[in-house]
């Protein structure tokens, strides 16, 4: 859908004078020299729309990061896959073509399986519910901010950003998992979420966000899961007659950047993403249901999609059919110590 275009940085010259001025110490070509002071750049790629929840956090990273730097800092934010897209994203992130990325959870699946304990089905019942489960402290927390492979891979977490719950859509009415049975589902790729949707007898297909549109509208895919703003920011309602309201899932990202550009920034800098990273967290929190508040109206206006809002009853079905089923398989992967936690606060 988005054509990737080439990035003209434009420092490589003023970045050598850069490191000959600082004795060499830095080597990435994201740094150069302007009136004497050292300037640094990141790229940060995502996938999403600007007016998304992740899009306008990381908008608001850019402008906390430049001011609170006096611009030193100077944040490229490239959107909607156009520099980077989920394929690549990592790959550019571990060769430090970019230096900041905030991928779903779902997409760490082959980087750190464990973070996918924020995608197993019916983790929160509402959006409300999300700070509390995975703040820091918390042992769903600290599998992702203390998590070894991430580091391993030269990756350092900043924060936890929300997109929001996770809804249903295809071009079929859906208020039983029986309604989702042979439907082929577009997922994101993550073991969980195949699971999920294999549980209630649908055939899950992964595949790159910016490639879910067009196999909507081609039929190469019957429907997929995505909170209101990436749904409509997408366009993805105009090509699916039918949404469940079933906030089934969650929809989070790990704010990353690379850690050896990370600790080439001089102490100040370095505070200054990281409070920057704080800041744009809680602004990302603030706004995510207001914005997904919006899509849903966006979508109503549209009048292209029926909006279904499931019953307890119904929405129970749905859960029962995968939790804990669904989380039962993944204790090995995720640790049997958090899902029991879990599973426990689900009872109680
Ligand atoms: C998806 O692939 O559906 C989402 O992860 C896209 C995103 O980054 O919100």
């Amino acid at each position: 859908m988005v054509t990737k275009r080439p990035v003209l940085v434009g420092v490589v010259v003023a970045s050598a004078l850069a490191l000959a001025a600082c004795g060499g110490a830095r080597s990435e070509g994201t740094a150069t020299a302007s009136g004497g002071a050292q300037k640094y750049t990141i790229k940060f790629s995502h996938v999403v729309a600007p007016s998304a929840p992740k899009g306008k956090a990381a908008l608001k990273f850019k402008e906390l990061a430049e001011s609170k730097s006096g611009g030193r800092l100077e944040v490229q934010v490239f959107s909607n896959s156009e520099l980077y897209g989920d394929k690549d994203e990592f790959q550019a992130l571990q060769s430090n073509s970019a230096q900041m990325l905030a991928p779903s959870t779902a997409k760490f699946t082959t980087v750190a399986p464990e973070v996918q304990v924020l995608d197993l089905p019916f983790l929160f019942d509402k959006p409300e519910d999300i700070a509390k489960i995975a703040a820091p402290e918390t042992k769903v927390g600290k599998a992702i901010f203390d998590n070894q492979k991430l580091a391993a891979k030269n990756m350092k977490p900043l924060g936890l950003w929300d997109a929001g719950l996770k809804h249903l859509s295809s071009n079929k009415p859906m208020k039983s998992p029986a309604d989702l049975a042979g439907l082929k589902m577009r997922i994101q790729p993550s073991d969980v979420l195949k699971v999920q949707f294999q549980t209630w007898k649908a055939n899950p297909t992964p595949m790159a966000f910016s490639e879910v549109y067009n196999a909507m509208q081609q039929g190469v895919v019957d429907g997929g899961e995505n909170p209101w703003s990436n749904i409509e920011s997408q366009k993805m309602h105009t090509v699916q007659k039918h949404i469940t309201e079933s906030g089934h899932g969650y929809l989070g990202y790990i704010l990353v950047i690379n850690n050896t550009f990370y600790n080439g920034l001089p102490d100040d800098l370095k505070k200054v993403v990281t409070d920057a990273a704080k800041e744009s967290g809680d602004y990302n929190r603030q706004v995510a249901e207001e914005v997904n508040q919006e899509s849903k109206k966006k979508i109503q206006a549209a009048g292209t999609t029926t909006i279904y809002t499931p019953t307890d009853a119904e929405r129970k079905a749905l859960k029962d059919a995968v939790v804990p089923a669904v989380w039962n398989q993944f204790k090995d992967l995720i640790g049997a110590e958090i899902i029991d936690e879990l599973l426990k606060a689900q009872a109680s």
